[in-house]
């Protein structure tokens, strides 16, 4: 398989049953949501027929450990260390005269809305956006390409406006602003789940050029053709691209939508983009991330996950695993495995994850013996190795993250340590039982 191809991907699970093929006609008008959904992110959709529409679309491509690590060619537990080998070894793009997303080219006057379907996600939504969409610029310099997903609400015609959140790439177009500049912008849909997984990690942490990211999380060169109306490169094999331009000194207003953490983000005004090309392949499938489902939230842990681990390992050299949980927003919650080696380790590395991320509210820290990746096992640690008055520890008024409600009304969270590894001198009272026999097949006993 072609790792850097959706279209080989896609075919690729649909011979292993892994692609639900939708036939029936979906309106993108909240049904689309709706059915994929259903599956929360967690399984690849095919829609055949978008209401109004000639061309597919695709969702819940990213969202299931397993099949996210398949789309990459490794093992479900291979992701941390892939991600920080593939930051610090990237593959840099390789660019091409032509590809198959310059097969059709349309230029202004266009209407966004008549080309591709831009489906409507929740009850309390401001209108219909695109969601997963990778959105590539280059620094003022013009040296530095950053890749990142921001949502866009259609505003009518060729116009957007776009929700950015990262203090950096605000910073970028700020710079542009001032100097009365728009910002050039490239919006790619129909991509590869490394592509979406690289755009997630964090520029101020790393400054790594997220696209020579993905080439390395696949193991090649990812091509790239130069764009039709702005200095911008993007990938040969993306279905579709948008071009255009951030205007300076306009905004529109955004919102609500339903955000990640599962409610309603505030409505307030947003930079706007005005959009001078479209280009797509023949047969274009579209792309979309049900907004607050798995696939949104995998890949944001998954990097945070690594990010973790490094910061951890600074100070407890013996930490095993980590995992941010999906139950916990991708960024709030974090169970840490550790092989305790003396008194204070545990405290110790719920510290250290406290200062790897300002977004972490509440951390658990296991034994080995504990499955992180297993709520029940995590749960059952606590319930039977935990003494509240010495095992938790209670950070109050800390800085917490704008995406959770009840940091919002306070203004500052709390932060939460619990240590759920075992007094090092009564090992032996906390002994899990075990049976001396297997691993068995049931079915040669049935
Ligand atoms: C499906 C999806 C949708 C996202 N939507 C937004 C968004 O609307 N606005 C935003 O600022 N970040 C959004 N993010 C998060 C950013 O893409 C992410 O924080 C950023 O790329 C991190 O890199 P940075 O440090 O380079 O900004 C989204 C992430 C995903 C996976």
């Amino acid at each position: 398989m072609n790792p850097s191809s959706l279209r080989a991907l896609l075919d690729h699970w649909e011979a292993d049953n892994k692609l639900l093929r939708v036939k029936k006609e979906v309106n993108p008008l909240y049904e689309l949501g709706a059915v994929l959904n259903a599956r929360q992110g967690r399984q690849p959709f095919y829609f055949e027929k978008v209401k109004g529409y000639s061309s597919p679309m695709v969702g819940g491509l990213g969202g299931d450990r397993a099949l996210l690590a398949d789309s990459i060619g490794i093992a479900p537990d291979q992701f941390v260390p892939k991600i920080i080998d593939s930051i610090v070894s990237p593959i840099p793009t390789r660019l091409i005269g032509t590809g198959p997303v310059h097969e059709n080219v349309v230029l202004e006057p266009f209407d966004l809305d008549a080309l591709f379907p831009i489906p409507t996600y929740h009850g309390d939504d401001s209108g219909a956006y695109y969601v997963s969409g990778i959105l590539v610029v280059k620094d003022t310099s013009g040296k530095k390409r950053y890749t990142s997903i921001r949502r866009m609400q259609f505003l009518g015609e060729n116009k957007t406006n776009v929700l950015i959140t990262s203090p950096e790439l605000l910073q970028q177009f700020y710079e542009y602003e001032e100097r009365g500049e728009p910002m050039e912008v490239a919006v790619m849909f129909g991509v590869v789940p490394a592509v979406v997984l690289s755009s997630q990690i964090s520029t101020h942490l790393y400054h790594a050029d997220k696209l020579d990211v993905a080439g390395s999380l696949i193991g090649k060169p990812l091509d790239v053709v130069q764009c039709k109306t702005v200095d911008l490169e993007v990938l040969a094999e993306a279905e579709i691209v948008l071009e255009g331009k951030m205007i300076p000194h306009e905004r529109e207003m955004e919102g609500p939508f339903g955000e990640l953490a599962g409610f309603y983000g505030t409505r307030a005004p947003q930079p706007v983009i005005e959009f001078s090309a479209v280009t797509y392949r023949d047969n274009a499938i579209c792309q979309t991330i049900f907004p607050s489902s798995y696939e949104e939230r995998l890949p944001m842990a998954l990097v945070r996950e690594a990010t973790l681990l490094s910061t951890v390992r600074q100070t407890v050299p013996n930490v095993k695993q980590v995992h941010i949980t999906m139950g916990g927003v991708a960024r709030f919650h974090a169970v840490i495995q550790i092989e305790k080696r003396s008194e204070g380790d545990g405290k110790q590395a719920a510290i250290a994850a406290f200062a790897s991320d300002k977004d972490l509210k509440h951390v658990i820290v296991v034994d080995e013996d504990v499955d992180i990746f297993d709520p029940e096992d995590v749960e059952w640690a606590m319930a039977v190795r935990v003494q509240a008055d010495q095992d938790i520890f209670i950070v109050p008024g800390a800085k917490g993250s704008p995406l959770e409600a009840s940091h919002n009304v306070r203004g500052v969270t709390a932060k939460m340590g619990i240590d759920a590894t075992v007094p090092l001198a009564h090992k032996e009272s906390f002994k899990r039982t075990s049976i001396p026999f297997g691993p068995i097949d049931l079915e040669d006993y049935l």
